[in-house]
């Protein structure tokens, strides 16, 4: 599945398959200008991680060829992208992409409004297409950890939808099926409030026949306690210099369950997604979104008038949780201070 993330220049239009309504809508979202970027955004047309970034990416340009005509376009420009920037707080991956965008500008101080255009295009392209070669990597390297007959729980959507293509825990699993394992199921949490599993997940894995099984969020502990679980791979939004995950919400429980019933809980994340200059998950800002999210079911309120909710979006899952952390240099294990610090030598990044 890669038609939910399109650019389009002959319409100078980002295109997403608008994830709100899925899996019963499969409606298109054009993005023209830095605007309906940020709308998109905020509101989870698009969302996902890695998805998140490559679509910063592409704001980056759109917002390139909207300060066209303006006196000072570089300065209009500057203050567009810090908007997409700061469009979402928790993962990482959507300041790594405007941050991207921004170094290549920086090569080049002096390069016309239209140069500049013309070099995004080419790097958003290439962002894009890089996110799906990382995916398929980070899964052949998953799919050693998976054994024939596991049921992988995952958490969210850390799919093809979450990313350009093929997914990160998702593509763990497929990339354990193209690796030839046997009798592969999932149990996809449904994920309130958003319902990332029960609507992206359930129906991504469906498309591919893989076979797949919706459960709330509180049959965690059943379904480990009775042995239904082999492994656990989720994705991530950010993973701290100690290896601490932020993943959606609920991850953090997931993980103590594995811990109690003897299930190994895997993250599987591209290096895109480890934020070395935070210290531990718990530094990381949690988004707090919409009580509207939390107090209505669609357009049915489920909660009495006035009671206040909670809905912040992520947790973090601390480090000595985590059995193994899969990315695209291979599977990191503990201690993931020294484990990152290779994995990021070895990709040649400082
Ligand atoms: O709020 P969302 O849907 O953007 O949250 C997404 C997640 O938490 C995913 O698990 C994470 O981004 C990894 S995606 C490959």
């Amino acid at each position: 599945m890669e038609r939910h993330i399109r650019y389009s220049a002959d319409d100078r239009a980002l295109i997403l398959l608008d994830q709100r309504y899925l899996p019963s809508r499969e409606d298109d979202f054009y993005c023209r200008n830095t605007e309906d970027i940020i709308y998109a955004l905020q509101t989870m047309v698009v969302r996902g991680a890695p998805a998140i970034g490559v679509t910063a990416a592409y704001g980056c340009l759109l917002a390139a060829i909207e300060v066209a005509g303006e006196a000072d376009w570089q300065s209009a420009l500057r203050d567009k992208l810090e908007a997409i920037a700061e469009a979402r707080p928790t993962a990482v991956n959507l300041r790594w992409g405007v941050e991207r965008m921004k170094a290549l500008w920086a090569e080049r101080p002096d390069v016309t409004r239209e140069g500049l255009t013309n070099m995004w295009l080419m790097e958003a392209t290439l962002v894009h297409r890089e996110d799906i070669e990382i995916n398929t990597r980070m899964g052949a390297h998953g799919a050693t950890v998976i054994d024939d007959g596991d049921t992988v729980m995952t958490h969210c959507n850390a799919g093809a939808l979450a990313t350009a293509g093929y997914g990160t825990a998702l593509g763990v699993i497929r990339g354990a099926i193209d690796a030839g394992k046997k009798g592969i199921t999932v149990i996809a949490n449904e994920t309130r409030p958003f319902l990332q599993g029960a609507r992206l997940t359930a129906y991504e894995l469906k498309e591919d026949n893989i076979p797949v099984t919706v459960a709330c969020d509180n049959a965690c502990g059943l379904l480990m306690r009775r042995g239904m679980v082999q492994k656990v791979v989720v994705g991530a939004d950010r993973i701290a210099a100690n290896g601490d995950a932020v993943n959606k919400i609920g991850t953090y429980s997931v993980a103590l369950l594995a811990r109690e019933h003897g299930v190994p809980f895997y993250v599987a994340a591209p290096l895109s997604t480890i934020d070395r200059n935070m210290p531990t998950g718990d530094d990381t800002p949690i988004e707090d979104r919409t009580p509207r999210e939390v107090t209505h079911v669609g357009e049915t309120q489920i909660t009495p008038d006035g009671v206040p909710v909670y809905n912040f979006a992520f947790d973090a899952t601390p480090n000595e949780l985590i059995a193994g952390i899969v990315t695209e240099m291979g599977v990191l294990r503990p201690p993931y201070k020294e484990s990152i610090a290779k994995a990021f030598k070895d990709a040649g990044i400082k």
